[in-house]
């Protein structure tokens, strides 16, 4: 999504009356979020090989891309010669406050943390990076990071996930999960 990048007119969506007037515009419609990850799952699915997967999603901010892009890769586990095993696992993170990353990341949760994360978006990629420690003491076999997210920011400290929806301008967004102070999750 290129920094200039419009959007679409808040008026053209079914937006709930409560958020009307804190939005500015819709910057990825839902539809679109759902095409690329369709295309997520099979780009994953092709090159897990015949690994078996725990995918672990990073609460709060990625259980829909989680959900939907878990949906994917089980209709292609029904449908193709090639399948593999999964199972799934919860992991919580926090690491914001108001609209600003804060130094400190708070893990809890998980209990099988092994071969596959799957997240809302990175921005200075202190979280994932910190995450990614922890998850090395438990040596698993490998690591994806999927993301459905990643902002360009001078902020950035250089980190990119394995796996990327969309890379996006240096602005908040919300919605899909993402929150500004846990509001806004209930946006498609
Ligand atoms: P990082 O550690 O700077 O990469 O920050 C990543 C985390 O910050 C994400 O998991 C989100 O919880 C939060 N975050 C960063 N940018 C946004 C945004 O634009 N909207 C909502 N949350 C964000
Ligand atoms: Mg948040």
């Amino acid at each position: 999504i290129a920094d200039d990048e419009k959007g679409h007119d808040l008026d053209l969506f079914c937006v709930p009356r409560h958020y009307e007037s804190d939005l500015d515009k819709v910057i990825i419609p839902h539809g679109l979020i759902m095409d690329r990850t369709e295309r997520l799952a099979r780009d994953i699915i092709q090159d897990m090989g015949g690994h078996h997967i725990v995918a672990l999603c990073v609460l709060k901010g990625g259980y829909k891309f989680f959900a939907d892009l878990l949906d994917y890769i089980k209709v292609l586990n029904h449908n193709s010669d090639k399948s593999v095993p999964l199972t799934v696992d919860f992991i919580r993170v926090k690491s914001y406050c108001n609209d600003k990353s804060t130094n400190s990341v708070r893990v809890m949760g998980g209990d099988e943390l092994s071969n596959l994360a799957g997240k809302d978006i990175v921005e200075t990629g202190r979280t994932m990076q910190t995450l990614l420690s922890l998850l090395s003491e438990c040596n698993p076999k490998m690591v994806k990071v999927v993301s459905l997210l990643v902002k360009r920011t001078p902020r950035s400290s250089g980190y990119r996930p394995d796996y990327i929806g969309f890379e996006v301008p240096d602005a908040f967004l919300v919605g899909y999960a993402l929150d500004y102070n846990e509001y806004f999750r209930d946006l498609s």
